[in-house]
């Protein structure tokens, strides 16, 4: 029997869309899928054709977190000299366009804080989203206890790490875990639409944006501000942001070519 492919990837006009493909497992995150994951998020990166990409699973989990029954007999010197996390997890890091996660049913462990590292994540009503690495003796380390309080403050994220508590939807609005909560049933037509939206802008503004605002998570305000000024006047040298101006000026769409 073939193994089945842990993910699947198309293209709808410039948005790639990756899809987690290991149902029976809810998308358990074990190496195979987080090696496929990364490969397909450099390659969309790197083709000039996509300017955005949507990272979404099935109707019941987005992912139930990294697999278990991978990691349950790894010892430290197996994880340390591996890398684990580090050596594939983190290659969404160096994505430079902008990454949607559209979420249905679970995100748990590694599948919240595979989210938590997307750009924007669109959640439908049946999201369910956790750290529960706590019932493992383990702990969310795949970002998760540094993501998470950046996001939602530390009150919160100390609640959901320390007790393992799951939020539906509505409160992972509320908390701004997420971007936006749509119907079911429209989740991925939503998501592309938005996506499809994003892509159409400059790539270079995207990037330039995307990189600005990940600068705020990590950087005192004043080297912040520095940055996003220097990436301001940097915008000046891009011939879509002239044609953007001057479009407006003429009442007349623009026309971009990303560069
Ligand atoms: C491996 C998993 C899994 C996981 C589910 N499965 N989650 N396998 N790793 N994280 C498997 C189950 O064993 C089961 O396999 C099948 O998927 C369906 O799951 P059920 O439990 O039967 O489904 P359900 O009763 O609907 O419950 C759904 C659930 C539950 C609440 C999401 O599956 C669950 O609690 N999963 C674990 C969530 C979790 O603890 N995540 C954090 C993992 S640690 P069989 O063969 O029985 O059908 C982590 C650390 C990241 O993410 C940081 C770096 C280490």
């Amino acid at each position: 029997m073939t193994p089945e492919h842990p993910i699947r990837v198309e293209t709808h006009g410039r948005v790639g869309l990756i899809t987690l493909n290991r149902p029976q497992q809810l998308n358990a995150l074990n190496d195979a899928l987080m090696d496929a994951l990364g490969a397909a998020l450099k390659s969309f990166d790197a083709d000039p054709g996509i300017g955005a990409i949507v990272i979404t699973g099935s109707d019941k989990a987005f992912a139930a977190g990294a697999d278990i029954a991978a990691m349950a007999d790894w010892s430290y010197m197996d994880v340390h000299l591996d890398n684990f996390i580090t050596r594939n997890w983190e290659t969404i890091r160096e994505i430079r366009k902008p990454v949607l996660a559209a979420v249905a049913g679970y995100a748990m462990g590694g599948g919240c804080e595979l989210a938590l590292a997307c750009d924007v994540i669109v959640a439908a009503e049946s999201a369910r989203f956790a750290l529960p690495e706590v019932q493992l003796a383990m702990l969310p380390g795949a970002g998760g206890t540094q993501r998470l309080p950046r996001a939602i403050g530390k009150a919160k994220a100390m609640d959901m790490c320390l007790s393992a508590r799951i939020l539906d939807a509505a409160e992972a609005d509320r908390y701004g875990l997420v971007s936006r909560v749509v119907p079911d049933a429209e989740l991925l037509e939503h998501t592309l639409a938005l996506a499809e939206r994003i892509a159409a802008f400059s790539l270079p503004a995207l990037m330039a944006i995307k990189e600005s605002v990940n600068r705020a998570w990590e950087s005192p305000l004043s080297e912040g501000i520095l940055f996003e000024r220097r990436a301001l006047h940097a915008r000046f040298a891009s011939s879509d942001a002239h044609e953007g101006m001057h479009a407006f000026l003429v009442k007349r769409k623009p026309e971009f070519q990303h560069r």
